[in-house]
């Protein structure tokens, strides 16, 4: 038995007859990863999550969550989940505490063990002191601290999270990330979350997968994505030395390739680690008494990875797009 805690075979989601949302997906995340599923408005991302969370069936393929299958037992695979969606679940109308009572309910949590289950998933998201406080006067923030309270009122082993900061501001985002990291401390769980911002899949997953247009392009730490693109180079630059520099650089065994910049006395040389990569430079310049202006590592940000694997580029529109959706159905709650 492998210790994959969801494992996805060749999932396919056809909608309509026509819209292909899901085109074969598959992959494994481990015990205890916060894993992130990273892409474009409309790559498929809450279609996996939703067949996943057993709420619509796949068109074909199959998925286990803790080894059941998603669509033989889909009732235990139900008891080991938690779900917080991408559109605000909460009511409005109710305090927080009153929220948190209907989930325990909903979830079966024996009566004598509501309120200090209730109690402690909301001091885990910071909400302890807000909890007699009608929904409708919480930030966007708060709203979505509750609903990942609510998700955990059942000690979920695999918490599922569709886009958990979507239109939240700065400070928001970075209190769901605090909290996130604080509940994997305390509770033995893995994460499974879609994002389109690249600074959270950055920041936030163990290891993340990128989709596009129903398929994943790449799975991958952060890191090791990054490192894929072939992208990490050094740039110097000499005006007086350039050739030496050249000479110097070529003469070293882990550069790939060299280019002339276009300033004046600039080469780029492409690395396989750049940080590792920098030193060694640096120590080959000194030795050789070769002087240069300047010295500058690149290193690929997750744009660059996913224009490398989706050929496009993950569009900043889409979160700014996004928030107002998310904004607007806020606003109609109220
Ligand atoms: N219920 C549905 N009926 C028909 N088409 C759907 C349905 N839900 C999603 N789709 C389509 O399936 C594709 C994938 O949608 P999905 O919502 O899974 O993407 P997403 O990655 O979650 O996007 P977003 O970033 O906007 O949340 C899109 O083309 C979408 O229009
Ligand atoms: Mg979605």
């Amino acid at each position: 038995m492998s210790n994959n805690v969801i494992s996805v075979r060749n999932l396919v989601k056809v909608y309509d007859k026509v819209t292909r949302a899901l085109d074969g997906v598959s992959l494994d995340v481990e015990e205890g990863e916060i894993f992130g599923l990273l892409g474009p408005n409309g790559a498929g991302k809450t279609t996996l999550v939703r067949i996943l969370t057993t709420q619509i069936p796949p068109t074909s393929g199959e998925a286990f969550i803790l080894g059941k299958s998603i669509i033989e037992e889909a009732e235990r695979v139900r008891e080991l989940i938690g779900y917080v969606p991408q559109e605000i679940s909460v009511m409005t109308d109710l305090t927080g505490y009153e929220n948190m009572l209907f989930y325990s309910k909903l979830y079966g949590v024996p009566s004598s063990e509501r309120k200090r289950r209730i109690e402690n998933a909301l001091s885990l998201v910071g909400l302890l002191d807000k909890a007699n406080i009608v929904v409708k006067n919480y930030s966007g923030g708060m709203m979505r601290r509750l609903e990942i309270a609510q998700a955990i009122i059942n000690y979920p082993k695999v918490l599922f999270l569709d886009e958990p900061t979507i239109g939240l501001d700065p400070s928001g985002r970075k209190a769901i990330w605090s909290y996130l990291s604080q509940l994997m401390e305390e509770h033995e769980m893995t994460i499974f979350m879609t994002t389109h911002y690249m600074d959270e899949a950055d920041m936030v997953t163990d290891r993340l997968a990128i989709i596009n247009l129903g398929k994943i392009v790449a799975v991958g730490t952060s890191s090791e994505l990054k490192r894929s693109t072939k992208l990490e180079s050094i740039t110097i630059i000499s005006k007086f030395h350039k050739e030496e520099v050249k000479n110097l650089l070529n003469s070293l065994p882990f550069v790939k390739q060299i280019y002339d910049g276009k300033e004046e006395g600039s080469v780029t040389a492409y690395v396989e680690n750049a940080e590792e990569a920098v030193i060694e430079i640096i120590s080959t310049l000194k030795e050789n008494n070769v002087d240069v202006e300047s010295l500058s590592m690149n290193k690929p940000t997750l744009d660059d990875v996913f224009l490398a694997y989706a050929g496009t580029k993950l569009e900043e529109t889409t979160s700014a797009l996004e928030a107002r959706k998310v904004r607007r159905t806020m606003q109609r709650m109220r």
